[in-house]
């Protein structure tokens, strides 16, 4: 059997589809461009949702690439073999370019060439959609892959369920797939298949065919162009491919775990107890490292991504203290990742010392409360106990709640920063559950004390969330400008976050804003818009675009054709868009507020009224 690392399977991977007429393009950052409703990127396709819709790719119509990837809805699995919030998703895509004809006989091609993965064929089942009242089964597909080799007793046609994919977040490019699944043992019984987890099919790789696009009404309207979009997973397929029971038994955390077991004295894999916790330092140390070092960087708060980071680093911190971890420990957890990490995602090693400076802030500021919160979470239990033994007494038909309320919740996340999610986890430890709505209900009187009038608005009164969000984009770009203009030249981007409400720009710049150059700024900002002055695209090359003076944010990331946008003689960015046509369309521009955010880094929240 071949073994892979990281670094092998990725070359391999990215090879064959140059070798296919495929141009590589880097990963996109972890936060959504383009897309308010999810907080992460979610896989490869994300990042291209605008040329899946039919806007052209300054790379082309054949893209391939390794993406970074985070989904948080099974964070409660992390600690188990096969679950991570983070992960790298290899995928190739198709713009409008070949379909299912080319895409079944390569993905064959891939899993059992010699040059290639050299899987048995007779070891690959895949599965096909298998029609329903608004869509026919995919014969063709499934055709395709006997005449590629696949056995035909390995082709299995499945509901809409398990061969539907997508969107990535509400609304979006989706469609029918075909999954691949390495057959590792023979079936449990007759009717078993690759939805069975008994363990005989591990799935490795999927195509999706994407003819559909979910509007927010929950309807489908089809695409201008048919799209192919692939994605597998490194973590799983090294796993399978190197025939291994876990993710974290591949090279990828070879030098974490060696870190973790030399500053507890504990091994991997001494007890359940003790892996369990190691793969929970392992995922979120991971995960915590790409959020906070990637090129749109963000730190923990209490809202959005902010609040998942958050989460992320408290929960380890608590798994770190089963096995006595040392305080400050996950910023050395953390160099391991960097290190192995360093080549392939460079903004990784660019920002070492800001991911460093905040774990080893978030852990310490969880500490100071970590100690008295448990505590208090004992008192609660207790509380309830003896509530329950004297019921009981009374009683001897009693039967015990076993609920820590929405009050005692809220309070400990309030008074001692545990996320309900761990106050939730913590009680299920001990056969006890959280009053989640109860909570909720606790939070939200808590916040409509704090902040009145929480009624949504899309900015400038425009009609939907993409119309709200490109419009914000194009403000972006007036503000990136004015700033320059009015505090120093010197200033320049380093994150950026558009909801559809508002935009947040971070920014260098020493010292805070005066209340004159917020002023200045809005005023200057909005009289570009009065002018209505046209957002012009043009496509160069990087180099091009820099030698006529483009501010490029985040260069290393740019493919080699890159979109430029000019607004008259007020701002040249590069930038992958989308854009409004003219500034006149975004209505009056209002900044909320400008506050610190690291040393030397400035924030602006603003609006579009
Ligand atoms: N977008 C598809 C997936 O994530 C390929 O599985």
């Amino acid at each position: 059997m071949k073994t892979y690392t990281g670094q092998s399977l990725r070359e391999m991977y990215l090879n064959f589809f140059k070798e296919r007429g495929h141009k590589v393009i880097p990963s996109a950052s972890l936060i959504p461009e383009n897309d308010p409703t999810v907080l992460f990127t979610t896989a490869g396709m994300h990042p291209l949702v605008p040329y899946l819709l039919g806007e052209k790719h300054p790379a082309g119509t054949r893209l391939t690439d390794v993406q970074k990837c985070v989904r948080t809805g099974d964070i409660d699995d992390v600690g188990d073999e096969r679950h991570c919030t983070f992960f790298e998703m290899l995928g190739n895509w198709s713009l409008g370019d070949y379909f299912k004809e080319e895409m079944i006989p390569w993905s064959y091609e891939f899993l059992t060439g010699e040059d290639y993965l050299g899987i048995p064929s007779d070891k690959i089942a895949v599965t096909v959609f298998g029609g329903d009242e608004t869509l026919p089964c995919d014969n063709e597909a499934a055709e395709l892959w006997e005449k590629a080799g696949i056995k035909k007793e390995n082709i299995y046609f499945m509901p809409r369920e398990n061969n539907w994919w997508g969107p990535a977040g509400l609304t979006g490019p989706c469609g029918t797939d075909t999954e691949m699944f390495v057959i590792r043992k023979p079936k449990c019984s007759p009717t078993c298949n690759p939805d069975c987890n008994c363990g005989a099919f591990l799935e490795i790789w999927n195509d999706v065919f994407m003819r559909f696009n979910k509007q927010a009404d929950g309807t489908y309207t089809e695409l201008s162009q048919k799209n192919v979009d692939t994605g597998m997973g490194l973590e799983r397929a090294l796993c399978v491919l190197n025939g291994k029971s876990s993710v974290y038994e591949t090279d990828i955390f070879e030098g974490a775990i060696e870190k973790i077991s030399q500053l507890t004295g504990k091994t991997y894999g001494e007890s359940e107890e003790v892996t369990k916790s190691f793969r929970v330092l392992l995922d979120h140390t991971r995960t915590a490292t790409f959020m906070l070092g990637d090129e749109k960087g963000i730190v923990p708060s209490n809202t959005d991504q902010g609040y998942i980071l958050r989460r992320i680093i408290r929960r380890a911190v608590r798994y770190g203290r089963k096995i006595d971890l040392p305080e400050g420990s996950l910023a050395k957890i953390s160099e391991a990742f960097i290190e192995y990490y360093k080549n392939v995602y460079p903004e990784l090693n660019i920002n070492r010392e800001k991911i460093a400076d905040e774990l080893i802030k978030e852990e310490t500021k969880f500490n100071k409360t970590l100690q008295q919160g448990l505590k208090e979470f004992e008192k609660c239990i207790n509380g309830i106990e003896r509530k329950n033994a004297f019921m009981s007494q009374k009683d001897p038909n009693y039967v015990p709640e076993k609920v820590i309320n929405g009050k005692q919740a809220f309070h400990l996340y309030d008074t001692y920063g545990f996320p309900v999610e761990i106050t939730d986890e913590m009680a299920k430890e001990r056969g006890y559950g959280v009053d989640l709505d109860g909570y909720k209900a606790a939070f939200e009187e808590h916040q409509s004390k704090s902040k009145a009038g929480s009624e949504q608005k899309f900015a400038c009164g425009l009609a939907d969330h993409k119309e709200a969000t490109t419009a914000l984009h194009t403000a972006t770009h007036l503000l990136h400008a004015a700033l320059k203009k009015v505090c120093s030249p010197d200033v320049n981007q380093k994150g950026s976050n558009i909801t559809e409400e508002r935009l947040r720009f971070d920014f260098n710049l020493p010292q805070p804003m005066t209340p004159e150059q917020i002023k200045a700024v809005e005023d200057l900002v909005n009289e570009v818009i009065a002018k209505d002055i046209p957002v012009v695209m043009k496509e160069l090359t990087l180099e091009e675009a820099k030698a006529e003076g483009f501010t490029g944010l985040f260069e290393s990331k740019y493919g080699e054709v890159v979109k430029t946008y000019t607004i008259g003689d007020f701002s040249k960015e590069i930038c992958g868009g989308p854009h409004v046509e003219s500034t006149g369309k975004l209505g009056k521009f209002k900044i909320q507020k400008e506050q610190s955010c690291g040393s030397g880094i400035r924030r602006i929240k603003a609006v579009l009224q």
